[in-house]
């Protein structure tokens, strides 16, 4: 290892700049159904990763699967494991990193958010906002990342295109400014009008439908003046809105932006691959590069400096074959060699890279070299868990990711009391990847432990994961407890007493004491204002 310096040299440290800042990295955050997947599709088929959008990503029975990696995905048709796509796209690379799709998984959502530096937010032309959409964007702008709307399906009949963004404003308080507005009414997608500062049109940018829109659609570029003559009524009602947005002050404007209050807007069509070259455009011309983070102790570590990762998800099983478990890290500084030894934070041990990959569906790569911004999957990294940081030279070690509130409580037992030993290997492990919370009390004993979820199908990945990788079949008894407040030691003794609350001890050594509903908590909040109840996440509930 090299000798404990703060910096890289110089030269090295240009280099190290120089990548950083060529790096986008940003996940997709979406109500289900938006078109996130064929978004991803067909961001990668214009990155030319595949020839033909459909062949890495997709849902079960639709086109061909391959991101699937549980039988429980596939019969629900969802996507629960995270992966990271990159790619190049001009001079810049490209992270895309995969969020969960169900609202039962927030909480990984939550996680893959403090691994990105921008979001994509998708959205139904037709449909507007929906729950799932408003609750991950509270997520993005609770982690400050600057967001990117993108409204999807205007191939087909939906809304008016301002009538869309009033919901935004509306509904999210974000001030929605469009670089692009389209050239005919949802379901009649001919074009983008690209605005130029002060709301005038640019330019026209036409669209050619392709078959099943399974390669990239052809762009014809035209003056206003020529879209005018093309178009007639239709360009000139774009062009009349994009004046009305400027009237109203909604123009492009970086640091507000950056800042959080306003966002970017883009018509598409993610299944044509219509607005889905000039989204890229955006994120390499907008969206911010990686940037240092702040340590436990509100310590900078810049990017240029010696190498430092925070570990943001835990995946086990998803090569049935080879039973393996990736831990993904976001590299926050330094570069990443395949094969040096970096230290783990949380325990002071080292750990040898020597298998590193990206993953994306079933798709592994070797990685040798990354960088500020990239997504590395580490193999077999046993004591890496979610929040955990990896680092070489100056120590380091950043803030915990906090975890959700749980709202769904069960007891889990192992059927056969035979089984007993591999219960608990497995009850370790999918706790450590942090698949449930798993909180314990000298009542209930160890041999069932109460699972804590934020959505029911947790329990269900959990459940599905102890037959499958461990062999062991189980039996889920739902708790009557609807939610949890974190406590202390002096408060647990008099809560316990309590009727409807049940203090249990989280892994991570949080107390917690789960209460059967809301009048209960407001009850003894009131009666007893003494004692210790705080809310886990703010903002989650
Ligand atoms: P998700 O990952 O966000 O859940 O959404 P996904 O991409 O799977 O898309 C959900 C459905 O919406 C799919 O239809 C998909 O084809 C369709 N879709 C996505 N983007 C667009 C778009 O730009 N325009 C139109 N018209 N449809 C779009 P499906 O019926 O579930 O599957 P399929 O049989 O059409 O493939």
């Amino acid at each position: 290892m090299s000798s404990p310096t703060s910096s890289a040299p110089a030269s090295s440290s240009g280099r190290l700049a120089d990548e950083a800042a060529r790096r986008r990295t940003f996940a997709v955050i979406s109500h289900p159904d938006a078109g996130k997947s064929t978004l991803t599709e067909a961001l990668a088929l214009h990155a030319k990763m595949i020839s033909e959008a459909g062949a890495i990503h997709g849902k079960a029975g639709r086109r061909s699967t391959v991101s699937d990696w549980m039988e429980m995905e596939k019969a629900r048709g969802i996507s629960v494991s995270s992966t990271a796509l990159q790619f190049e796209y001009g001079d810049c690379v490209i992270n895309l990193v995969d969020t969960p799709g169900h609202s039962d998984f927030s909480e990984d959502t939550y996680r893959v958010l403090t691994a990105v530096d921008a979001a994509v937010m998708l959205i139904d032309a037709a449909k507007g906002l929906e729950p799932q959409t408003l609750k991950l964007f509270q997520v993005a702008r609770d982690r400050g990342i600057p967001v990117i709307t993108v409204i999807n399906k205007w191939d087909r009949p939906g809304q008016a295109p301002l009538e869309l963004l009033d919901e935004i404003v509306d509904r999210i308080g974000l001030t929605p400014t469009p670089l692009f507005l389209p050239v005919g009414i949802a379901g009649d997608f001919r074009g983008l009008l690209r605005r130029g500062e002060d709301g005038a049109a640019t330019e026209y940018i036409h669209f050619t439908r392709t078959a099943g829109g399974a390669t990239i659609a052809p762009e014809e570029h035209y003056t206003p003046e020529q879209a005018l003559e093309r178009e007639g009524d239709v360009w000139v009602t774009a062009a009349e809105e994009s004046e009305l947005l400027s009237a109203a002050g909604q123009d492009h404007d970086q640091e507000l932006f950056l800042a959080g209050h306003t966002s970017p807007v883009i018509y598409a069509s993610a299944m044509l691959n219509f607005g889905v070259r000039q989204l890229l455009d955006t994120l390499v011309e907008l969206a911010p590069p990686p940037r240092g983070r702040k340590d436990v102790n509100g310590n900078p570590r810049e990017t240029t400096q010696p190498f430092s990762a925070v570990i943001f998800k835990v995946q086990a099983g998803m090569d049935t074959a080879h039973r393996d478990r990736l831990a993904f890290m976001r590299i926050v500084s330094g570069e990443f060699e395949r094969g040096m030894v970096v230290t783990h934070a949380q325990t002071g041990r080292p750990f040898a890279t020597k298998y590193a990959l990206t993953v994306f569906g079933r798709e592994r790569t070797t990685v040798d070299t990354a960088y500020p911004g990239d997504v590395v999957g580490l193999v077999n990294a046993t004591a890496l868990a979610p929040g955990h940081t990896l680092y070489v030279d100056k120590k380091v070690e950043f803030p915990p990711i906090p975890s959700f509130a749980p709202e769904h409580f069960a007891v889990l037992r192992a059927q056969s009391a035979g089984k007993y030993k591999q219960f608990r290997k497995a009850m370790d492990q999918l706790d450590s990847e942090g698949v449930v919370q798993v909180l314990r009390n000298d009542i209930r004993g160890d041999a069932s432990p109460v699972l804590a979820a934020v959505g029911p199908m947790q329990f269900e990945v959990v459940t599905a994961r102890m037959l499958g990788e461990f062999n062991v079949e189980t039996q889920l008894d739902n708790l009557p407890y609807q939610l949890a407040r974190k406590t202390d030691a002096a408060s647990a003794e008099e809560l316990n007493r309590q009727r409807g609350v049940e203090v249990f001890t989280r892994t991570d050594g949080v107390l917690l004491a789960l209460f059967s509903d809301k009048w209960r908590l407001q009850y003894i909040t009131k009666e007893m204002p003494k004692l210790t109840l705080e809310l886990l996440v703010a903002g989650t509930e």
